[in-house]
């Protein structure tokens, strides 16, 4: 299938081009490189250069007839996201919208949002399933819940169907490698664990070593961004089959705390990671953890490759260079 990739040059995006890629698929890069770098876009995919806000640009590479779209364009920093939501707005909203409407306009029919775990807010209760009330803490959030809310006025007035991919926390690297440049100014947990390792930072803040979970610091639900990109290709394969829309979470299932991602980066790196333990941050919540059941019904998706290991291996080899 031909499959364009809007913000294809990003951490996700870099990661879904490949496993398109390596299925066989023609792939274009749709990107503004705001975020995403020009050294990850990979050989074989078509660079189409431009935002989702520049509505001439979109409109002529949404021309060339693409059997799939993928949106993975919007920025992605729940705490920026609070105090700067105009930044949020104009582009994860209006830039959504645009693209939403042109490929109905171009009668594309076969949408793949990239949407977050942050639609749910506080959990009511766990593990998480595509049923938890939707009450986002943050305006990024917020953002995905609008985007997913036009999908679905858009499937029953104007027959598009999507996939919406609720990510859990987006994790790793390509294990071979082909992801060559790291994210800029990152604010995630791993991320900033391997800077703390290299140097590149004084240390860890653990943001909290009091909660309620065993070892007193925040439990996540860590998915491999291969197994995010796999997904993406599955939902693709279920567009082509099914006349019909689907949104589900994606996550390994299984929760791990601060400690246990510092303690196996320290072990992984050989360095003694320095850190310090400071206040919470607001709007963690102690324990995210999901339930993919679905992912797996719907799409035969499983994550096989989000063991604490290979999160924290792949991702130190592509931080050590
Ligand atoms: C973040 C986003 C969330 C998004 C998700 C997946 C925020 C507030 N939330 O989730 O909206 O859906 O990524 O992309 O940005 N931690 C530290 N020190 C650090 C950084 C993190 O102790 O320097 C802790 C946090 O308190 C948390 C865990 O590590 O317990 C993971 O944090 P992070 O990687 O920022 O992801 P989330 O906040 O879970």
């Amino acid at each position: 299938m031909k499959v364009l990739l809007c913000g294809g040059a990003g951490y996700i995006g870099t990661h879904v081009a490949l496993a398109f890629l390596e299925g066989g698929h023609k792939v274009g890069i749709f990107d503004d490189f705001s975020s995403g770098l020009r050294e990850n876009v990979q050989a074989g995919t078509t660079l189409y250069e431009g935002s989702i806000l520049d509505e001439k640009a979109l409109e002529a590479t949404l021309s060339d007839r693409w059997d799939v779209v993928v949106h993975l364009a919007a920025f992605k920093a729940a705490g920026e996201s609070m105090t700067n939501p105009s930044k949020y707005a104009h582009n994860n909203i209006t830039g959504s919208l645009n693209m939403i409407r042109l490929c109905e306009r171009h009668s594309i029919k076969k949408f793949i949002l990239s949407s977050s775990a942050a639609v749910y807010g506080e959990p009511v209760y766990l593990p998480i399933d595509e049923n938890h009330p939707l009450k986002p803490m943050n305006y990024y959030g917020y953002t995905k819940q609008v985007i997913e809310d036009n999908l679905r006025w858009f499937h029953s007035l104007a027959g598009m169907n999507y996939v919406s991919l609720r990510y859990f926390n987006a994790a790793g690297y390509d294990r071979d490698g082909r992801m060559k440049g790291l994210e800029r100014n990152p604010a995630n947990l791993i991320p900033v664990v391997m800077e703390a390792a290299l140097g590149k930072r004084e240390r860890l803040d653990i943001f909290g070593d009091d909660y309620p979970t065993a070892d007193g610091t925040g439990i996540r639900d860590y998915v491999h961004v291969t197994d995010l990109a796999d997904a993406h290709v599955k939902g693709a394969e279920y567009l082509m089959e099914n006349d019909s829309s689907l949104t589900v979470n994606l996550g390994s299932e299984e929760g791990l705390s601060v400690k246990e991602i510092l303690d196996e980066a320290r072990k992984v790196s050989g360095i003694d990671i320095p850190y310090r333990i400071v206040g919470r941050r607001e709007g963690d919540p102690a324990k995210l953890v999901a339930s993919s059941t679905l992912a797996r019904q719907r799409l035969e998706w499983t994550a096989r490759h989000s063991s604490l290991e290979e999160l924290i291996e792949t991702t130190w080899k592509a931080y050590k260079g």
